[in-house]
């Protein structure tokens, strides 16, 4: 349904947000593998996107802070790049922190349109954004992207599109969940349009450990939230206690894991249905893939999208892309 927003200041807010079922399969089916692991888009409840806020502002988590720096110096050239009235469509779009760089800098955007998984707090982040670019038409839409989703039966405005996906949430994605994410990407584009695309870089094992494991444990709070959200959401009885935060780089695939490590033997049920873990067994609940520029110039063309250009900051942490359909 396309309802106006509670705030009355946005354009439309559309509702796709995934059935509850959704996110009791991926928990019932995550927990019974033999390797127990759960896909990371079940972090972002409200306190899950409340504190990966937080995580943002920690000194350790570089991405955020260096991607934004780079936003700061390209902003003029991606919007000549953009040209005037740009159609902008962020998905994950968070607090919609980083596009205030790009609306401020662009030719009379004629849109901007948010779309992301946690419903309260995007439309939160869009009617706020609405209040401070008076007169700029803003968009919510609340689906999951990783399935299907009809842009084209949404009231977006004409003109020419820039898909603006930063935060490196692309590296959340194993190869071929990545390469199918740039499809879908590929299939908003027309002639003509862009994707902006930022993507973190492979460094030191000792920079990324810290960056997912930051010294005021914010990260941890974030990882160990998705097991109170499960006691909540679905009747779910595991001692959190009975879990600690762990985030290493796996050099060998070339991302950074975050699991909930068993502190101690723990017997819990969800939904009804038993589990057990013994002490050390894991749930992995994130992978950060971290990319070289050539690797992520062949992931985009497998998704046949060319990169145009490429941005970095002076130390090589983190690139922004700018791809258009091959
Ligand atoms: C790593 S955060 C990045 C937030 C923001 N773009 C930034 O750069 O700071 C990932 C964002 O994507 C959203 N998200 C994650 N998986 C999603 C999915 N499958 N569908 C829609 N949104 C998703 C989360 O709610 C969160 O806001």
């Amino acid at each position: 349904m396309t309802t106006p927003s509670p705030a009355g200041n946005l354009s439309f807010f559309k509702d796709l947000h995934p059935p509850q079922s959704h996110f009791r399969e991926d928990v019932l089916n995550g927990l019974s593998k033999a390797r127990k692991s759960i896909p990371p888009k079940h972090f972002y409840d409200a306190r899950g996107s409340a504190l990966f806020d937080d995580i943002t502002g920690t000194e350790d988590y570089y991405v955020s802070r260096t991607e934004l720096s780079i936003l700061d110096t390209i902003a003029d050239e991606i919007a000549a790049k953009a040209g005037s009235g740009a159609v902008v469509i962020e998905p994950g779009s968070g607090s919609s922190v980083k596009i205030d760089k790009l609306l401020s800098a662009l030719d009379h955007p004629a849109a901007y349109i948010a779309l992301d998984i946690s419903k309260e707090h995007l439309i939160a982040a869009c009617e706020d954004l609405a209040k401070r670019f008076d007169g700029l038409e803003v968009g919510a839409v609340c689906a999951d992207f990783t399935q299907p989703v009809a842009l084209d039966d949404l009231p977006i405005p004409q003109g020419k599109r820039l898909v603006f996906f930063p935060g490196s949430t692309i590296g959340n994605f194993e190869p071929g969940g990545a390469k199918a994410l740039l499809e879908t990407f590929h299939g908003w584009l027309r002639p003509g349009d862009a994707l902006l695309i930022g993507a973190d870089r492979v460094k030191s094992a000792e920079i990324l450990e810290n960056a997912y494991d930051d010294a005021l444990g914010v990260t941890a709070a974030f990882n160990l939230n998705l097991l109170t959200r499960i006691n909540r959401e679905l009747n779910g009885t595991l001692d959190v206690d009975a879990f600690k935060h762990c985030a290493t780089w796996n050099a060998d695939l070339a991302r950074v894991e975050m699991h909930l490590v068993a502190k101690r033997g723990t017997q819990f049920s969800v939904s009804g249905q038993d589990f057990q873990m013994k002490a050390g067994e894991t749930i992995h609940t994130e992978n950060s893939h971290k990319f070289t520029i050539p690797r992520f110039t062949a992931l985009a063309a497998s998704a046949d999208l060319d990169v145009k250009q490429d941005w970095s900051d002076a130390r090589g942490y983190f690139t922004l892309y700018w791809l258009e359909r091959a």
